[in-house]
């Protein structure tokens, strides 16, 4: 799964699991493009070009039509190109029941996870479809597969990322461009974190995430390296026949929700 002379674009890569992608194409010869409205993704990608990396960061709001022109324009300017995409910025927005979720919550996460992707295929797939190639990981969720109490805005925001994948895969198919979507479970970012604190707070309790990773088969979060592993494969030419997809990382819980009758 070498990417040498391939260019990689990474959305959400200041943090998590974009920055860990972003890593791992660089460090099998991809040039890579960070994009983050996180300004300290500038530091990541200077560290990338420590280690002889050639790395580029550009902050941008994923939700806002100039600036993903921008970013788009900028990897093509340096490079020539775009051939992995990795549109993988989100916001988990509020742990609550339906009727204490607010309005400009459920907004902002619509705005990130749905718009964000929406306009990354809008501008980054014309690159790919001059280019006669290319290959684009949306990062949903495992909860765009199944239902998620308490946090229903961010569950319809990754169900739409499926809609949004499994409809662009079958427009591009045939020009080369394959379009995929990834399905972590609980990882191990800041994000897991914040879900984990969240609801915390709101049952009182410190046990969440013993809770959390009681559900999971495996019995734990999967780590940003396993979730990397998957967008690498997707996006290499050794997934040439998938497309429209989606890819669980999860450690078996969409498989076995609960955990185990065992335990
Ligand atoms: N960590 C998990 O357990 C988990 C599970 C399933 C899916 N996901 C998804 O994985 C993706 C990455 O999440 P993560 O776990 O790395 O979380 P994270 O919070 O560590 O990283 C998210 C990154 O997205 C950036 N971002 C947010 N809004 C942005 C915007 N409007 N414009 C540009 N950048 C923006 C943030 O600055 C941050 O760097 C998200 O789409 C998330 O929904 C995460």
């Amino acid at each position: 799964m070498r990417f040498t002379n391939k260019v990689a674009v990474i959305t959400g890569a200041a943090n998590g699991l974009g920055l860990d992608a972003a890593q791992g194409f660089a460090r099998e010869g991809a040039k890579v493009l960070l994009v983050d409205r996180d300004p300290s993704g500038e530091a990541q990608a200077a560290a990338l070009r420590a280690e002889g990396h050639d790395a580029r960061f550009r902050q941008a709001d994923v939700t806002r039509d100039a600036e993903v022109r921008g970013y788009v324009t900028e990897a093509v300017d340096a490079w020539g190109g775009i051939h992995c995409f990795f549109n993988n910025a989100g916001i988990e927005g509020y742990v609550r029941p339906i009727v204490d979720q607010d309005e400009e919550m459920f907004d902002a996460v619509m705005a990130v996870n749905v718009k964000g992707v929406f306009l990354g295929l809008k501008h980054v797939l014309p690159v790919m479809l001059r280019q006669g190639s290319g290959a684009v990981v949306n990062t949903a969720s495992t909860a765009a597969l199944v239902g998620s109490a308490g946090i229903a805005p961010y569950t319809a925001s990754k169900h739409a990322v499926l809609g949004l994948t499994r409809s662009v895969s079958g427009e591009v198919a045939r020009q080369g461009v394959r379009v995929n979507a990834l399905c972590p479970g609980p990882t191990d970012t800041r994000m897991i974190h914040s879900l984990e604190d969240q609801a915390g707070a709101l049952g009182g309790s410190n046990d969440v995430a013993e809770r959390y990773k009681a559900a999971i088969p495996l019995g734990r979060y999967a780590t940003p390296g396993e979730v990397t592993a998957m967008v690498l494969f997707l996006c290499s030419d050794v997934a040439s026949a998938i497309t429209g997809g989606q890819f669980q990382v999860d450690g078996g819980r969409t498989a076995c929700p609960g955990g185990s009758a065992l335990r």
